[in-house]
């Protein structure tokens, strides 16, 4: 496939961006799918096909990657944040809704982690609901609740390219065809242009390479769940708190928590174990978005997740042996609970 767009010298908006687009729409069940530049612009874009702009709000959670506000801020709407729920990382729709006024466009929910969030819970609040699935296609359980879901394809991802790329999806037809004139300057035919739009498009080869994984994905995800399985049997929930499971979490990081998270993270590093600490300064408190002046302490939950999670390695394909490592090193670093 890729030999072929060398050859055709079709680089943009070509036959493999089309037959992505439909492949990826008939993967996840929904009318359309737009392929664009990367998961922040799929957000950007969705929201800007909504209507979503100065004066509105929308209501994200804190405990995500920044673009997920960032793309609200740059419409000039407010993000307002909702705090998370304890066991899922997942927004807490009872916080959700005390914080709808007026002026609320939109609520973004997001797939943390690759585990769906509670997208019947939310939409039942009545506002429109834009799922960031950024992190969760494979998934079985996203992308048909909401108005609008927004996927990245960032090399890290369950689906990735060998670059960026992101992807809209939507059930609605309108919608669709907005987000596809967005993506390329506001004009459905190159000659007209009807709207102020961006320059945003998932490039032809890109979309060569993600035909050929996402016929691969089903049984990757298979495998990140049989080593999420594989943590648990070996123990590792005794000496942490492993992420609660769920037949539609796709896994796409595995992240623990523990008031000892340092103390485990040094004995990880120790052994040449790589970890990571998500979201450590949760979006609520970075610099670029002190303006919404939320302060330590606005959001209780989202915060001592901050303090306590990390991740252990977790791949499609990662062996048992690696994965006893990870279990003995942690257990030798956090008491083990009787
Ligand atoms: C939850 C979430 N939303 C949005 C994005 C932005 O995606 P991208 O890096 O493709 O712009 C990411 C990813 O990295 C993400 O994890």
């Amino acid at each position: 496939m890729i030999d072929g767009v060398l050859e055709s010298g079709d680089f943009i908006l070509g036959p493999n961006v089309a037959a992505f687009e439909r492949e990826a729409a008939a993967y996840l069940g929904v009318r359309d799918a737009v392929g664009v530049a990367n998961g922040t612009d799929a957000l950007v874009l969705v929201l800007d096909a909504l209507g979503v702009g100065a004066g509105d709000e929308v209501i994200c959670p804190a405990f995500t990657f920044y673009a997920t506000a960032e793309a609200i801020a740059r419409r000039g709407a407010t993000p307002v944040f909702a705090d998370v729920d304890s066991a899922t990382m997942n927004l807490d729709a009872e916080d959700v809704a005390a914080r709808i006024t007026p002026r609320t466009k939109a609520t973004i929910a997001v797939h943390l982690f690759g585990r769906p969030a509670p997208v019947a819970e939310l939409v039942q609040l009545g506002v429109p609901l834009i799922e960031d699935a950024a992190q969760a296609f494979g998934s079985p359980e996203i992308a048909r609740t909401g108005v609008a879901s927004t996927f990245s394809f960032y090399p890290t991802k369950n689906l990735f390219a060998l670059g960026d790329g992101g992807l809209v999806s939507t059930g609605d037809a309108e919608l669709g065809e907005r987000v596809r004139m967005l993506r390329f300057h506001g004009s459905r035919d190159k000659v007209d242009f009807e709207l102020l739009g961006y320059n945003s498009r998932l490039d032809e080869l890109q979309a060569a390479v993600l035909r050929i994984f996402l016929a691969e994905l089903d049984g990757w995800v298979a495998l990140r769940r049989e080593a999420a399985a594989r943590y648990a049997e070996l123990g590792l929930g005794a000496a942490c708190e492993l992420p609660e499971d769920e037949p539609g979490h796709a896994y796409h990081l595995f992240v623990c928590r523990s008031p000892e998270r340092d103390r485990i993270r040094a004995a990880l590093k120790e052994a040449e174990i790589g970890s990571a600490v998500y979201y450590g300064t949760p979006l609520h408190l970075q610099p670029a978005l002190a303006y919404l002046g939320y302060v330590q302490g606005s959001l209780p939950v989202t915060e001592q997740l901050a303090r306590e999670n990390f991740s252990v390695p977790l791949w499609a394909g990662i062996d048992s042996g690696a994965q006893e490592r990870v279990v003995s090193a942690v257990q030798a670093a956090a008491p083990v609970a009787s």
